[in-house]
């Protein structure tokens, strides 16, 4: 492209503020028809049976949906269903047994194919195994495994034979896998040895094993897969521990049958943090969750089966049950799995996946696009991108510059982007555009999908004017909604529906789900997610509860009273800010700050490592003893002060705003 007409395109772009695909696309996709909206206020809630149809039932469901105990919602009651069926059996069944159903990416430059066929015998054989290991049906699993093929084949294992998993992401400390195991009671876990982290192989089952020895229950069986090789630690096994490889040997050829499971049997537990230091386990069903999965891919990600389709988050978190293995794997599409980061061995990894795989859909999360960005376009031209079809983004509010970054570099100004509003809780996408029908608006994600009904609203539960910025309110309940948190249904009503709620009612139209984010809305109904309004920081997409960052810090000898924030970050969106006070006798010196690092990262993991850790000697605190945070950050950001008049101590903010501004300079 000439300079000059390089010019006149930002310029162009610069002030088009409105998107529409192309016709082409349009033709082509999934969901074309504007009408949908209209269909499914006017038909609801039995239009969710256009999600339940996209599955296979083995006994069909008497209830599209049980209100009758709300906020205890029930989806397709009655219906009997298996996940793995649904992902696997039933396109080996139907002629598609040798298309690719994952195309896996080692770090290194391996690669390994599965077909349908392949992923269905060794689901089969694992299932087999975890069987003999005594896992029952709804025994939970605990999965703490990187990015490599045996986990989705690992977690199919397990909705095979009826026994719910919670994956917790690889990247968490020994003591965060030691907390979820002891929350879910869980007596199984699948772990490896280790993996590949830009180009170095690292000790995996250490630290699983760190995590082991803090269950406080008995542990009946682990499973490690090999990863490494000869690059290995040279672990032995414990006595209870069972390598992959040998499990596999000794059951196959195995099957075995999927078990019918109820719809609202528990597919699977989740934990993600939350406002208190303890992290939440979100239970999602089989039924529902699955078939809003599946819907929500095919008609937002536009999903069909002949495509190869890459989502580029990690299994570990929700993004990667929804978008790698359930919503792809029950279309029978072909997903694509990628162990590594984006900038090894170099920054134009992704883009060279995607002109060797030929990808058509590409959905990843805003932080890496403001990466890309800082690394510069020179990559992306290094390759053939002209497969891409459809681009989506997801976890964290996308700002314009970054998506038009992303429509021009990697979409070729052809490809439609969606911009996916959703969490852990609500199990799939709930606030997106539908690429074959909607324009885009850069910034904003767009309406809420045909069937949710969205809303935001004042602190009073009023809705606000176009433009206003005010709380995002969910007001029916959804097919992939959360059912509870793990055996706490009190602390389930609390966080969610309290807010909004008439909980006295017995009427579900007086139930309104609380996502806890701030959003905007304009006149044309288009929302923009503005982020949380609780005490949960948003680090690259990662999800970070402040309270569970405090705790660890208190927890290192010589701190006395920590606050945590999130600062505005250019690249990760947030970064955590530690402000901390030290205990008498304690200097605030580089051997604490080291010790506090290393207390968050044992504590949590790497994801949680404070960006700037502030000494001070007091915090700034209202009369009645209140952190107020706010403040913290507006020192954090270098942002002009609020109110500081409620202080009982105004005058400590200006000292940190000194010490501060003073450690962001060196
Ligand atoms: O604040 C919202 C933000 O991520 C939160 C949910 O985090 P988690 O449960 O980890 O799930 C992330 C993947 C679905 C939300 O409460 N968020 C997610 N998507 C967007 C977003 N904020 C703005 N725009 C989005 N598209």
């Amino acid at each position: 492209m000439s300079e000059e007409a390089q010019v006149e395109l930002e310029a162009r772009l610069a002030e088009q503020e409105e998107f529409e695909p192309s016709a082409e696309f349009v033709e082509q996709a999934n969901v074309s028809d504007p009408e949908i909206y209209d269909e499914f206020e006017e038909n609801w809630p039995e239009c969710w049976e256009r999600a339940a149809d996209l599955i296979d039932w083995d006994d069909d469901y008497d209830t599209v949906l049980d209100d009758s105990n709300p906020p205890f919602y029930e989806w397709f009651t009655g219906g009997k269903l298996n996940a793995s069926y649904n992902c696997l059996d039933r396109h080996v069944e139907n002629g598609d047994k040798n298309r690719v159903a994952i195309k896996w990416e080692g770090e290194h430059g391996t690669t390994r194919t599965y077909t349908y066929q392949d992923l269905y015998r060794e689901v089969n054989e694992f299932a087999a195994a975890l069987r003999e290991l005594g896992v029952e049906e709804d025994d939970v699993v605990t999965l703490y495994m990187p990015m490599i093929p045996e986990l989705p084949i690992a977690m199919l294992a397990c909705a095979r034979i009826g026994a719910p998993h919670s994956v917790v992401f690889a990247g968490f400390s020994a003591e965060a896998l030691a907390t979820r195991m002891n929350s879910a009671n869980s007596e199984f876990l699948v772990t490896c040895d280790g993996y590949y982290r830009r180009g170095d192989p690292l000790d995996h089952l250490d630290k699983a094993n760190e995590g082991l020895d803090g269950v406080d229950h008995g542990v009946e069986a682990t499973v490690v897969v090999d990863r490494l090789g000869d690059d290995g630690f040279g672990h032995d096994l414990r006595g209870n521990q069972h390598g992959w490889d040998d499990l596999l040997a000794d059951h196959t050829g195995d099957r075995v049958d999927p078990v019918q499971r109820d719809a609202e049997d528990m597919l699977f537990l989740m934990y993600t943090s939350g406002t208190t230091g303890q992290p939440k386990g979100v239970k999602h069903t089989t039924g529902g969750y699955l078939s809003y999965a599946a819907w929500t891919s095919h008609a937002v990600l536009d999903i069909e089966k002949e495509d190869t389709y890459w989502c580029s988050a990690d299994i570990g978190w929700i993004t990667g049950h929804s978008y790698i293995v359930y919503g792809p794997l029950a279309l029978g599409t072909t997903t694509v799995m990628y162990e590594g980061t984006p900038d090894f061995p170099n920054r134009d990894r992704l883009w060279e996946i995607i002109e060797k795989y030929s990808v058509d859909i590409f959905y990843t999360a805003p932080t890496a696009i403001r990466a890309f960005m800082k690394w510069g376009s020179r990559f992306p031209e290094q390759h053939d991108l002209s497969s891409l079809r459809l681009l989506g983004t997801v976890g964290e509010p996308i700002n314009p510059r970054a998506w038009k970054w992303y429509y021009k570099h990697i979409g070729n100004e052809d490809c439609p982007i969606v911009d996916t509003w959703w969490q852990t809780e609500t199990g799939g996408m709930m606030v997106t555009t539908l690429p074959g029908v909607g324009k885009m608006k850069p910034g904003s994600a767009g309406p809420p999908l045909p069937g949710i009904d969205a809303q935001i609203v004042d602190t009073g539960g009023k809705e606000v004017e176009a433009g206003r910025a005010g709380y995002l309110t969910v007001n029916k309940p959804w097919p992939g909604m959360l059912r509870t948190l793990y055996k706490n249904d009190e602390r389930f009503v609390q966080e969610y529906w309290q807010e909004y709620s008439d909980t006295d009612s017995d009427d579900s139209d007086d139930w309104v789900y609380f996502p806890e984010d701030g959003a905007k809305v304009d006149d044309d109904g288009y929302i923009t997610v503005l982020g949380r309004v609780d005490d949960v920081i948003n680090v690259s997409g990662h999800r970070l509860g402040t309270m569970e960052i405090e705790s660890a810090i208190v927890g290192v000898e010589g701190v006395a009273e920590a606050a945590v924030v999130g600062a505005n970050h250019d690249l990760k969106g947030e970064a955590v800010y530690a402000y901390v006070i030290t205990e008498d006798g304690h200097d605030g010196d580089d051997d604490l700050r080291g010790r506090i690092i290393e207390g968050v990262e044992d504590a949590i993991g790497p994801i949680a490592r404070p960006e700037e850790v502030v000494f001070t000697p007091e915090l700034p605190k209202t009369r009645s003893g209140k952190i107020m945070r706010r403040l913290l950050e507006d020192v954090a950001n270098g942002d002009e002060l609020g109110n500081t008049s409620t202080l009982r101590n105004p005058d400590v903010v200006e000292d940190i705003q000194q010490k501060v501004q003073q450690q962001q300079r060196t």
